[in-house]
């Protein structure tokens, strides 16, 4: 392992870097000065007086960027805090994180987005984004006040967890978010036609005497909302896609040249609807987890441009609240910890995407839908960086965890892939204790 003190000046040489804005994995080393990189050499070793981190048989990749946290903080304290979830987010290698708005209160107000901005710097973690609500309270009725809230330092606008039924307040929204260049995050999934829906509606829910979603209540939500990112000319990002039939709207709306992006999260590329035999709720999530032709339409959408990133959409819940009867149980796994083992088993090892397609995903991608810094492996940059052992097999267990929340279906399950840690402005910190 590792064992690395606070240095200011070294190089991190003897392994390979990822350098996802130019597609390519190369032997390579990296000078970190006072916390920027400062200097990058296409090769394996390097000359020099300063001390060396050797990284053999290691990657070193830009640090990842979740575009899609939920931080719970403030509120929901007992599923997790700002220092916990970034804690988590570290542990999973990524550097920056952008939180979603459905908290308690929600970010529709210029106070708790300082509140969060200070307790992220409190937390010493991670760097934090955050975005603001799209509507006030996320009850679809009223827009937020997009002008105060972008002072106050939001990056993006969302009413994750909710759609916005009203079409008019979504184009009033898209028109107002457009002025200020702020991209609005969809989470489309048509409430009429999901009510009180615990899984997706197929043989499956029929046979397991769960309510079921029809992939019909995403399409038709990302249909309505990419006809009004036309309209107003504004930036739609669409959460979480999972249903093949989206995918195709994406794609054609891509051509057409509509400021449309989307993301697909580890869950909805990996797990299937019919895990959820089991009745297991951490498998509960909205939108939920699909069919096999659903998972494999995504996974091509990774490959051709139709989704630009992957996002975790981590969203922590308490045993308590998750250990009901499963339709009372509320929606949402963890992601943090997992997401780049668990693609790296799932997608790399067997061939099926490049490892460096996968890294684009988790930095360079992100950073371009909202615009944030970082994602790239650049001179002059902060060093947030990844170091990850591609060969090292794990088990991600409970004792382990850093979310304050353990709600995740892949606890017990071996990975392939490892992140060891991430260097923050170039100080390391372990993901492994
Ligand atoms: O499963 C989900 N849980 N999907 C969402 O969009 C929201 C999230 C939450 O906040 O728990």
């Amino acid at each position: 392992m590792v064992k690395w003190k606070d240095k200011k000046e070294f190089w991190i040489s003897g392994g390979k870097l990822a350098d996802p804005a130019a597609g390519k994995i190369r032997s390579g080393s990296v000078l970190v000065q006072k916390g920027l990189i400062t200097e990058i050499q296409w090769q394996k070793k390097v000359e020099t007086d300063l001390p060396v981190l050797d990284v053999e048989g290691r990657l070193l990749a830009p640090g990842f960027i979740d575009i899609h946290t939920h931080l719970r903080e403030p509120g929901d304290e007992d599923k997790e805090t700002i220092a916990s979830g970034t804690a988590a987010a570290m542990a999973g290698g990524y550097t920056s994180i952008l939180c979603m708005a459905n908290t308690d209160p929600v970010v529709d107000d210029p106070s708790v987005v300082e509140y969060i901005i200070r307790r992220a710097e409190a937390a010493g973690n991670c760097r934090v984004y955050v975005t603001g609500a799209v509507t006030k309270g996320i009850k679809g009725d009223h827009i937020s006040e997009f002008f105060h809230l972008k002072k106050a330092g939001i990056v993006a606008l969302s009413d994750d967890g909710k759609y916005i039924d009203n079409s008019r307040v979504m184009r009033t929204a898209l028109e107002y978010a457009g002025m200020l260049g702020l991209p609005v995050i969809a989470h489309c999934e048509d409430t009429y036609l999901t009510d009180e829906s615990q899984m997706n509606e197929s043989y499956v829910s029929t046979r397991l005497g769960l309510k079921g979603a029809h992939t019909a209540s995403e399409e038709i939500a990302v249909a309505r909302d990419i006809r009004l990112a036309e309209l107003t000319g504004a930036h739609l990002h669409i959460a979480h896609v999972s249903a093949a039939g989206s995918l195709g709207l994406i794609k054609a709306a891509k051509e057409k040249g509509i400021r449309v992006t989307a993301e697909a999260s580890p869950h909805h590329l990996t797990l299937d609807e019919s895990m959820l035999e089991t009745y297991d709720r951490n498998l509960k999530v909205n939108p939920p987890l699909r069919g096999s032709a659903d998972i494999s339409a995504l996974r091509s959408a990774l490959k051709d441009g139709t989704i630009d990133c992957i996002a975790t959409d981590h969203a922590p819940h308490t045993d308590i609240d998750k250990q009901v009867e499963f339709d009372f149980a509320p929606p949402g796994m963890t992601g943090l910890e997992t997401a780049f083992a668990q693609l790296h088993t799932e997608l790399v090892i067997t061939g099926e995407l490049e490892l460096i397609d996968l890294i684009r995903m988790m930095t360079t991608g992100p950073a371009d839908v909202i615009g944030l810094p970082g994602g790239r492996l650049q001179e002059g940059e902060p060093a947030d960086l990844v170091l990850i052992d591609p060969g090292e097999e794990w088990v991600y267990k409970k004792e382990i965890i850093r979310s304050k929340a353990c709600n995740s279906p892949l606890v017990g399950k071996k990975f392939t892939g490892r992140v060891q840690g991430v260097f923050l402005e170039g100080r390391w910190r372990s993901a492994v204790s």
